[in-house]
């Protein structure tokens, strides 16, 4: 055998992770991407456990085609019943009993001896098996039964006509290692014709390596949920388990499931968005920045050749694509290549000056965006044709009782001119003292305007100022995270276009017009 069966419990066991309830409506949107998406068996709920359940069920199974539809039972006749009741519309039902075999559930829990509990599976696997062909049995909590006991069970199973044999680690209590002999043992011990299967929980964050584990000594279906939903720390990631399972075909052997992976980014998104549990960003496989790269050599790397630093292409898995993350990890290349993708050209000295920008802004920004480059690549190509004084530090201060205070220390050349000013308010006083570092204390500001270049707290505030000083008439741009330094910088660009046409009269023609 070298198809692994893809059980699909997101609309059970993943339900019944903490805070998630889905209608009956949002259950069958999620059962038909499932079904798009090619898994095997849709586990779509409990039917007993309430009428929204069964109700779900029942739609599915009248509405789903494709995978074999599944609801679960515990071993009381009566559950056996209503499963079938709201399964038996279906294509293709299967039955799931369950019955706990560890010796703390069987003793605190069930109140049954281990006889009891053998009755109660042959009891319920028979009655199951009366209705449909396809019957799945669960020791619960097997990873914690004594391990001969539950052999007898999972035998007591398939002689009343159970045809998957699912090992559940209910407490997430297995490690690799071990849960994989376990399932090799079984194999070896329990007789007859039957397809074994891993049921993972996350307890301990080994869920997906467990199944594989699994899947490495002999089980050939996994339990999963998409997200890795499900009671508390969830069930093994579906994503996860297709995807190793395909991308390492040297270790798994020619292992195949019938996924279609180019729909697993848009599943994780419609499950997450109908349950309300987010994705965490750096979720293997579906999270956003599952192929994000932000450190500079990463980004050189995938530049160069996508498996650098890629082991899955993104498209496979229904993402758009490697993304190249500009921040404050990110190296002059990324930052060159980014701009060029956005047709915007800027080479030499204007280059280096951006990326100098670029770097101060990624220090205070997390996210760096198109529209940010935009306004530091428009502001540096500004200051590189009139750049005398570059600003290399402001210090401001004021409040509600003192007076606004402005330090600046701007560079000039090889010199450092330095200037304190008070003013109406802290921007009046930065441009203040500008004026005084600069020497053109003529300069008057006759227009000012800020607009945010894009939205959220740590937004840039772009700021634009016109200068008169004396006739001449100039504009400034500045864009910063804080508006005090973007005017700063807003001011101190109007100011050397200032000094740049006092002190070159050509120019100073070209730019005043005739
Ligand atoms: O975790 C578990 O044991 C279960 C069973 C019902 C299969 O979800
Ligand atoms: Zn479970």
């Amino acid at each position: 055998m070298d198809r692994v069966v893809i059980f699909d419990t997101t609309l059970r066991d993943g339900e019944q992770s903490p805070g998630i309830s889905l209608d009956v409506g949002e259950k069958l949107e999620i059962a038909d991407q499932l079904a798009r998406l090619g898994v095997d068996v849709i586990e779509a709920g409990f039917p007993v456990a309430s009428q929204g359940d069964f109700d779900a069920v029942e739609a599915i199974a009248r509405g789903v085609k494709g995978p074999a539809i599944c609801g679960l039972s515990r071993t009381g006749l009566a559950d056996v019943d209503r499963a079938w009741e709201a399964l038996r519309h279906a294509g293709r039902a299967r039955i799931h009993v369950f019955i706990a075999t560890s010796a703390v559930h069987m003793e605190h829990k069930l109140r049954m001896a281990p006889e009891q509990v053998k009755a109660e599976c042959a009891a319920g696997v028979a009655r199951a098996r009366s209705y449909t062909p396809d019957v799945e049995f669960s020791p619960e909590d097997a990873s914690r039964s004594d391990i001969e006991f539950m052999c007898e069970v999972l035998q007591v199973a398939v002689n009343a006509g159970a045809t998957t044999l699912n090992i559940p680690d209910t407490v997430g209590f297995g490690v690799p290692d071990e849960f994989g002999k376990l399932i090799a043992y079984i194999a070896e011990t329990v007789e007859g014709e039957y397809t074994i299967s891993t049921h993972c929980h996350n307890d301990l964050g080994l869920a997906v390596a467990n199944s594989l584990a699994g899947v490495t000594n002999g089980a050939r279906q996994v339990e999963c949920t998409i997200n890795g939903l499900g009671e508390r720390a969830g069930n093994a990631a579906l994503e996860e388990i297709v995807m190793a399972l395909g991308t390492r075909p040297d270790f798994f052997g020619k292992l195949t499931t019938n996924v279609h992976t180019e729909e697993l980014a848009r599943t994780s998104r419609l499950v997450s968005r109908l349950t309300g549990y987010p994705v965490q960003y750096n979720k293997a496989v579906v999270g956003r920045n599952a192929f994000a790269h932000e450190s500079g050599i990463h980004q050189h790397g995938v530049l160069a050749e996508r498996s650098t630093y890629e082991i899955m292409d993104p498209k496979s898995v229904g993402q758009s694509g490697s993304q190249i993350v500009l921040g404050k990890h990110s190296g002059r290349h990324a930052f060159a290549d980014t701009l060029s993708k956005m047709g915007v050209r800027i080479q030499g000295e204007a280059l280096n000056g951006a990326f100098v920008r670029f770097k101060e802004l990624a220090d205070r920004k997390v996210q760096i965006t198109e529209a940010d480059l935009e306004a530091i690549v428009t502001e540096e190509l500004g200051v590189n044709a009139v750049d005398s004084y570059v600003l290399d530090s402001l210090l401001v201060s004021g409040g509600t009782n003192a007076t606004p205070t402005a330090t600046v220390v701007l560079q000039h050349g090889k010199d450092r001119s330095e200037a304190q000013a008070e003013g109406d308010g802290m921007i009046d006083a930065a441009c203040k003292a500008i004026a005084k570092a600069t020497g053109v204390e003529d300069a008057v500001l006759v227009d000012f305007n800020v607009s945010s270049v894009t939205s959220g707290e740590d937004a840039l505030g772009d700021v634009v100022v016109q200068v008169a000083a004396g006739e001449i008439k100039v504009s400034g741009r500045g864009v910063s995270t804080d508006v005090v330094e973007a005017s700063a910088r807003a001011y101190l660009n109007a100011i050397n276009r200032v000094v740049r046409l006092r002190e070159t009269p050509v120019v100073r023609d070209a730019e005043a017009g005739p």
